[in-house]
């Protein structure tokens, strides 16, 4: 459609079917013919909301099958036959899930991330899919923040780098074609400098830092030429991002030239009234559109105040136009008027997803990711002539995927159990659980229902008395151990963001009776080790791998594959240290540890610097660096 034509259906348009192109709904309420109950008319959607809505946030429905479905039964009902952008977080992977992004981060390769971001698109594009709710690129500081796991970490270039990257293997050439998604960057701005790791909290920052080190990876994705901009949950300045007019006007609008769809994330409309900013639903409608916020995911607010607004005088019709048109003018580029099922395609999906060539990329991006943070005496590779005790809650679990990994499937995930079957004639091996994940009773939630945790102390005993007996009989104990994936993600800040300490037990047990440890450490951030770095021989950080971890985690522990990943984000030596990062300033007493100078800037209790820094990790090449000279005697920004 041309803009005139785009203008002309606008000009067609009643001031509902206006409004409803500005608010998003969960995928399920557009495919059910109940009728609505509970929390959604609590938000005051209506049916006819739902008939007329613009978009949808993938939750509850997907493939190629149900959104075909749902796109025809809603184009049907529509007025004006307008067809729904289907959106939805495709984070690292659609169904073929490479390794969380502070992963990624870890393989500073953004060719292979681009190659990861095209590999979603393809299979998101083929499963019905229009746009995905990535690159989120907030840089952090803080691994109390159970976030971090989808950010590429604590560097503004490496996070700018990656974030062009994503934009790119999403959004390929034409994000109209077959194979392609919207990216949405996110979140706007700065919710990973949230105050004390603690999610959704307020965030406090000089201009200067938000401008040298917060905002230049969502300009990276912009000018990469990222379709949407996500606001984000927290203040800056005390005023929540999807209000904030300096933010969202003068900063993304105008100096980043940013002048494509704004959506807010979910709920956040609404929850400017639980901010304090809003006095009601109604102003928190109209603060939004002021600050130039166009879709409203899911909070209702748009669809049940806007029109009143207008009718009132409080809101200028220019603005909804101004929106409205976005959002036309976004299912305009997505060819969504011409072919509103786009890429969707049940046998392509079937064809595509989950493919021998995809699961190659993700398992080279798997071991590109790991981080041998450790490995005294080359414990690594292991030496297949001597008797290796496996043991640990990660070697028959099946949930290798993020927390966000919300479209993988787990029965589509090898154990590294199973995985050994391919090396069993050469490795003398033994296996043993040691202990569960996570103590019997414990409670969390989470996207998905957590796996019940039932042991009781009697079996925890006996799991432990088991894998000590089988270390005490082995030459080298190999401990698979870390977070459950549900300890980090969205809403997973954790105030000790440590081993749990069942899983810590068991290590001092293997350790008492073998000192030979190698520990493979599964993780959702980096984590406080608490001494366990001096006592294990080796350490291999393999974070959430995704679809094809176990398989590349054997591969690496026997050196047919390298481990080259290097930090991202920094290990802190304990919680007191954060937030702990390479690029901070001098001070005018900096810590100089050889001069017994008591006024400097340092702690009495720890060192300044992490436990494992900024680009730090080890590999199994050995080689030597020599006659380092520098191309130039001054070196610019531009390079050279
Ligand atoms: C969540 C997240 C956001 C996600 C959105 C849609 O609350 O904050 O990152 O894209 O909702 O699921």
């Amino acid at each position: 459609m041309n803009n005139n034509e785009l203008k002309e259906l606008y000009n067609s348009l009643s001031i509902e079917e206006k409004i409803g192109q500005l608010f998003q709904v969960t995928g399920y309420l557009l495919d059910s013919d109940e009728v609505l109950t509970g929390p959604l008319c609590d938000i005051g959607l209506t049916e006819e909301d739902i008939k007329l809505s613009g978009s949808v946030v993938g939750l509850g429905s997907k493939g190629a099958e149900s959104l075909t479905r749902i796109q025809k039964k809603h184009i049907e009902r529509h007025p004006k036959g307008i067809p729904l952008i289907f959106m939805m977080d495709i984070i690292h992977g659609y169904r073929t899930i490479y390794p969380m992004p502070l992963a990624m981060g870890a393989t500073f390769n953004p060719e292979l991330m681009r190659e990861c971001a095209e590999m979603a698109a393809v299979e998101g594009a083929a499963s019905g899919v229009h746009a995905t709710f990535s690159p989120m690129v907030d840089l952090v500081r803080d691994i109390r923040w159970g976030r971090v796991l989808e950010s590429t970490g604590e560097d503004v270039y490496l996070n700018c780098v990656m974030a062009r990257s994503m934009v790119e293997g999403y959004q390929g050439t034409n994000i109209a074609g077959k194979g392609t998604l919207a990216a949405c960057v996110k979140h706007f701005a700065a919710y990973g400098a949230a105050e004390g790791g603690r999610d959704y909290n307020s965030v406090e920052l000089s201009e200067r830092t938000l401008r040298d080190f917060y905002l230049p990876a969502y300009k990276a994705a912009i000018d990469a030429g990222c379709k949407l901009v996500m606001t984000a949950f927290n203040t800056v300045d005390g005023i929540p991002s999807t209000a904030n007019k300096k933010l969202m006007r003068n900063i993304l609008r105008t100096e980043m030239g940013f002048n494509n769809t704004v959506i807010s994330d979910f709920g956040a409309i609404s929850e400017l009234v639980m901010h304090g900013l809003a006095e009601n639903g109604a102003e928190a409608a109209r603060l939004s559109l002021e600050a130039g916020c166009d879709i409203d995911m899911m909070s209702g607010s748009y669809s049940r105040y806007i029109k009143e607004l207008i009718e009132k005088g409080e809101v200028s019709e220019e603005l909804l136009e101004e929106s409205v048109m976005r959002v036309l003018q976004l299912k305009n580029e997505l060819g969504l008027f011409e072919n509103p099922y786009k890429g969707a395609d049940v046998e392509r999906e079937k064809e595509i997803c989950l493919c021998e060539r995809h699961k190659q990329i993700a398992l080279r991006a798997a071991a590109e990711s790991f981080v041998l943070l450790k490995n005294e005496d080359s414990l690594l590779p292991l030496d297949k002539a001597k008797k290796i005790a496996f043991i640990g809650p990660y070697i028959d679990r099946r949930e290798l995927l993020s927390s966000w990994a919300i479209t993988g499937e787990t029965e589509d995930v090898s154990t590294i159990l199973e995985e050994h079957a391919a090396y069993s004639s050469e490795i003398k091996a033994g296996f043993a659980k040691g202990c569960p994940i996570l103590p019997g009773g414990t409670v969390m939630d989470g996207f998905t229902a957590l796996e019940p945790l039932t042991a009781t102390e009697g079996e925890v005993e006996e799991y432990k008395a088991e894998a000590v007996e089988l270390a005490k009989n082995s030459d080298i104990a190999v401990l698979f151990i870390g977070e459950h994936y549900l300890q980090s993600g969205e809403a997973a800040s954790r105030s000790n963001p440590s081993i749990p300490e069942i899983q810590r037990e068991l290590f001092e047990a293997i350790y008492r009776v073998n000192k030979n440890i190698v520990v493979v450490l599964f993780s959702g951030r980096p984590l406080v080790l608490d001494g366990l770095e001096e006592k294990a021989g080796a350490i291999l950080n393999v974070w959430m791998p995704g679809t094809m971890g176990a398989k590349a985690i054997w591969k690496v522990l026997l050196g047919e594959m390298e481990p080259s990943g290097r930090l991202p984000m920094s290990f802190p030596v304990n919680v007191g240290q954060i937030p702990v990062h390479y690029d901070e300033l001098r001070t005018g007493r900096p810590w100089m540890p050889d001069e017994k100078e008591r006024f400097q800037s340092k702690y009495l209790d720890v060192r300044n610097a992490p436990l494992y820094s900024f680009g730090y990790g080890l590999g199994y090449t050995e080689f030597e660096i020599s006659k380092v000279s520098l191309s130039d005697a001054e070196l610019t920004a531009e390079g050279a």
